[in-house]
């Protein structure tokens, strides 16, 4: 349609009509199934005001979005097409690897083709729009939907948010069928939770909400999202739904934003269990006012909007303009059943074996003593443990995907180890003293145990948040008793945010982090253990040494009393009594078999200007004889600001294929850009003074050289 044809359609549009646009419900309202990802909803619609809604949530098939969007097409006066959206955050029915573990790979190309992949499944069967990216930053990991997020540095959460869009939409949504729409979400600061406790109270200070917090939205934004999602939290005591500031202001005019704003499931009903409207009708009218444009699973809209005496006409109109231009760049007022008309070749094979290297390259080595690690394929393995033959490992937002046909670890390492023993997958407590003595005798005779632990897919993502993060007692006591009958003890882990391992880190010799892996995840696993693929992931968030850290992130602030190696003994510094104020395993933190490192550094110039940028340079060298690959990080340090900044900031990466025996070059340039941060006044830009940088593996580097930022 073209943009006059859409103004004549909302001219002939009742009131009634327009505000129906702005509705969201699930399937079920159409007496189809679907995927309900909130509390149930207590009202139901007319059948005219049920084809009047705009867009519908949650279906599984192309069969129910046939049917929903046939009998809508049929029903409503107008005949405007429906648009269908749907959580495809890590894949469809063939599941990737969840984002936190794609993020390890700090690759955006990955993020992007996960995306892309996600999406070439979801449209044929029939979603139009994706509720992702999550962009929030996060610091916290007993709040479940870290699993959700890019980790704890704004930089790569920016970097891979960026390639999340690119893959979901393509450069033409309507003569791409096999694209998806973008929604970024959760707009903004919902990963700064209190206490980690989900759909708890937020308060961030301006300085950190423009700091940390935009960047990745901003980066969305910058890449043509279609939509932003807000969040469920306050900010600045303003409930997001309700946040005129945020969403006209800030989003809007300052970000420039112009695509649709969708509200998050029922949050306009619980801006009344806030206490921070007296009814509907003013939950109705306060968010139309901020700017939501649809109303997701609450009747606010469609029951009280158009009893809402101060509703700006205009504002309506150009809200449901937002969202028919659209579903006109889907294509949908031509082809409304868009993407499910695709051929039906097969796409799955294809699919697998891009989870299976996308969860390759998202595994952590976070230990590796003796080099235990890879195994040999003719050592006599062990394996045991509660995730050991588990198919529970998709993780959270796995949408239809099926745990009948993931590949468990048993199986992986079946196909890979001839002589492997597969221990009762119980938990200690259940074992009978038979049980038990035979399971000690198998340990004893066998090379490396292999030890498969972690969480259930029930605990991680939204409504998971959890107070405790070291591994379930049963869990940590099967290792104390197995490393006590053989040392040679590998852990694999399952789960979806960092865990407290400090209970079971000194009785292990090898911990391999593979986070909720996909459909494919026992072949990726047991392809890496065997050493046909060297483990190349780097930790996207900080696992702590204890739940009282946090929240946490590599990014710490120098601050007034500093923890140096000189005064630990002394009273007044910052620290705890109890444990070190480092983390167990560090932000960009991960090892490999190929043990490749920094053998050198070096800088064009000690100093950098607007006009000349500093270039630096380090060698990579691996001392293998195999293929190894570098994340190679580059970290900042602002020695002097007019705000507290922090001691390290990533600001560049490069991840470098060496080969056995040699040594490459990288090289990185810095730019006065780089170095800006945000100021009194909420701008972006850089003090001129003394920097120091660091180049290294994780951000604990040591490596550095120094520069000055001048103004020539
Ligand atoms: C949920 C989540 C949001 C999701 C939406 C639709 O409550 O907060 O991330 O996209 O509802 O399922």
């Amino acid at each position: 349609m073209k943009k006059n044809e859409l103004k004549e359609l909302i001219n002939e549009m009742t009131l009634e009509e327009k505000i129906g646009q702005l509705v969201q419900v699930t399937p079920d309202f159409f007496d189809q199934e679907g995927e309900i990802t909130g509390p149930a909803a207590e009202w139901r619609l007319s059948e005219e005001k049920l084809f009047q809604i705009g867009s519908v949530l949650g279906t599984h098939t192309a069969e129910q979005v046939y049917m929903i969007q046939k009998t809508y097409l049929e029903k409503s006066r107008l005949s405007i097409p429906l648009l269908f959206m749907a959580d495809v955050i890590h894949g469809y029915e063939t599941i990737f690897p969840i984002p936190l573990a794609l993020a390890s790979s700090f690759s955006a190309e990955l993020t992007e083709e996960v995306a892309r992949l996600s999406a070439l499944e979801a449209t044929r069967a029939g979603v139009h729009v994706t509720f992702s990216p999550m962009a929030d930053h996060v610091m916290d990991s007993r709040w479940g939907r870290v699993l959700e997020s890019n980790g704890e540095d704004p930089t790569l959460s920016a970097e891979l948010t960026k390639g999340y869009v690119r893959g979901y939409q393509g450069t033409d949504l309507a003569q791409d069928t096999e694209r998806l729409a973008a929604c970024v979400k959760h707009f903004v600061g919902y990963g700064a939770v209190q206490g980690g406790r989900d759909y708890n109270h937020v308060d961030l200070s301006p300085i950190e909400l423009h700091q940390n917090y935009l960047p990745a939205f901003q980066a969305a934004l910058d890449e043509g999202v279609k939509l932003v999602m807000t969040s469920f939290n306050p900010i600045n005591g303003q409930l997001m739904s309700l946040n005129r500031s945020l969403i006209k202001e800030t989003l809007r005019q300052e970000m420039g934003f112009d695509g649709v704003v969708i509200s998050d499931w029922n949050a306009l009903e619980e801006l009344l269990a806030h206490r921070v409207v007296r009814d509907k009708y003013q939950a109705a009218a306060e968010a139309f006012e901020a700017g939501t444009d649809i109303d997701m699973m609450s009747d606010c809209y469609i029951n009280h909007l158009a009893d809402f005496s101060g509703l700006d006409s205009q504002a309506l109109d150009e809200a449901v303009y937002r969202l028919l231009t659209l579903k006109n760049e889907l294509g949908l007022f031509e082809n409304p059943f868009r993407g499910i008309t695709a051929n039906a070749a097969s796409i799955e094979h294809s699919l697998r074996k891009a989870t299976k290297e996308a969860a390759m390259k998202s595994f952590v080595l976070l230990k590796n003593e003796d080099s235990i690690l890879p195994v040999s394929q003719k050592q006599r393995l062990f394996l045991l443990g509660p995730k050991a033959d588990s198919k529970d490992i998709l993780g959270a937002w796995s949408w239809i995907g099926k745990t009948a046909n993931a590949i468990s670890l048993a199986e992986g390492l079946s196909h890979r180890v001839p002589d492997l023993t597969i221990g009762k997958a119980a938990s200690w407590a259940e074992l009978s003293a038979e049980e038990y003595l035979s399971l000690c005798e198998e340990a004893r005779n066998s090379e490396v145990v292999v030890l498969a632990l972690g969480e259930s897919s029930e605990e991680t993502g939204e409504a998971a948040s959890k107070a405790i993060l070291s591994l379930p007692e049963s869990q940590i006591e099967l290792v104390k008793r197995i490393s006590a009958v053989n040392p040679n003890l590998v852990v694999v882990l399952f789960n979806g945010r960092p865990l407290e391992l400090t209970a079971i880190e000194p009785y292990v010799k090898g911990i391999l982090e593979a986070w909720f892996p996909g459909s494919e995840g026992g072949h990726a696993i047991a392809e890496t253990l065997t050493g046909y693929y060297d483990p190349q992931g780097k930790l996207p968030m900080s696992f702590p040494r204890a739940v009282g850290q946090l929240p946490f992130s590599y990014q710490a602030y120098s601050t007034g009393r500093p923890l140096t190696e000189k005064n630990q003994t002394e009273k007044y510094v910052s620290k705890y009594m109890d444990v070190g104020n480092d983390p167990l395993y560090p932000f960009g933190y991960g090892l490999s078999y190929s043990n490749v490192c920094i053998e050198a550094i070096s800088q064009s110039a000690e100093v950098l200007t607007r006009e000349k940028p500093l270039t630096i340079q380090a060698s990579v060298k691996n001392p293998s004889t195999r293929e190894g690959v570098a994340t190679v990080q580059l970290y900042i340090e602002d020695m002097v600001t007019e705000l507290v900044r922090p001691v390290r900031e990533l600001k560049s990466w490069q991840k470098l294929n060496v080969t056995g025996e040699t040594t490459e070059r990288c090289t990185f340039t810095l730019t006065a850009d780089d170095l800006a941060y945000v100021h009194r006044d909420l701008k972006r830009y850089p003090d001129f003074g003394q920097f120091r940088f660091f180049i290294g593996l994780d951000s604990r580097t040591t490596l550095a050289g120094q520069f000055e930022f001048c103004e020539s």
